[in-house]
């Protein structure tokens, strides 16, 4: 059978589940797993699901150069909190010294291209490497987050990384997050409580004014339909 005929079954199958028992099955039913964290308050909230059922489960994050230093504050609580270190994987070197040569410090402001290019090398190229040989690769992705994911289902095959992904809290609202972080004692990014609901690379994130959009404050130049960094494609 081939992953994508996979996925279609076992997203049938564990539909309506919650988090918790999704998470159970992948952790005991497969060997390489891992869950891409990008230490926002989804993937807080989830690693806690995660490191409940499995205390060594693998977690990984991609370290982009130009995270917030709240950021690192978050991974490091974690990392103390649950006794754990997050696996953290960087850009490629020589690529970032291109990628400084071609476009400079900010070039990603300038047009589409050249963002997608500076998300290609800081997270698409790192995060190839961290999915090799993954049999299953978690995220915390939820439906309701942005325009370009509500259609996007429980388990899918993902064809641009050749493997099988799983969104445990894709039926979530943000309420449903925040609840299971304040319940659990999650630590979370202090960014959350100055208005920044998404958390990305500091100089493509802003806080947000009441009303606006969850997402409003990544990429906030583009259009929404193009705010993908490439890392999950529509
Ligand atoms: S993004 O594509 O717009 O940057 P978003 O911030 O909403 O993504 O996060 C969605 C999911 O992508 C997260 O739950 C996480 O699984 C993954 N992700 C995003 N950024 C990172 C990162 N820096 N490191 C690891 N995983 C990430
Ligand atoms: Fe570069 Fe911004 Fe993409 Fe981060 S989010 S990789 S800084 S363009």
């Amino acid at each position: 059978m081939s992953k994508e005929t996979i996925a279609k079954e076992l997203n049938q199958q564990l539909k309506g589940k919650t988090a918790q028992e999704v998470v159970a099955y992948f952790l005991d039913n497969y060997k390489e797993v891992a869950l891409s964290s990008s230490l926002a308050a989804e993937d807080q909230a989830l690693s806690d699901v995660i490191l409940k059922h499995d205390k060594s489960a693998r977690i990984f994050t991609l370290d982009t150069g130009r995270l917030h230093p709240e950021t690192y504050d978050v991974m490091d609580a974690t990392n103390l909190k649950y006794n754990i270190k997050i696996d953290v994987y960087f850009p490629n070197e020589q690529n970032v010294q291109e990628l400084y040569k071609t476009q400079g410090v900010n070039g990603h402001y300038e047009s589409i291209e050249k963002r997608k290019h500076c998300c290609f090398v800081r997270k698409i190229e790192p995060l190839k490497r961290a999915l090799k040989g993954l049999d299953i690769w978690f995220t915390g992705l939820r439906a309701s987050q942005s325009v370009t994911r509500t259609e996007m289902p429980l388990v899918e095959y993902d064809a641009n990384f050749d493997v099988i992904k799983v969104n445990p809290l894709i039926d979530w609202n943000e309420e449903d997050v925040w609840t299971y972080i304040k319940e659990n004692r999650v630590p979370y990014n202090k960014l959350h409580d100055q208005g920044f609901p998404s958390i990305g690379c500091a100089p493509c994130t802003r806080a947000v004014k009441d009303g606006e959009d969850i997402r409003a404050g990544r990429w906030w130049w583009e259009n929404p339909e193009h705010k993908e960094c490439g890392l999950h494609k529509k």
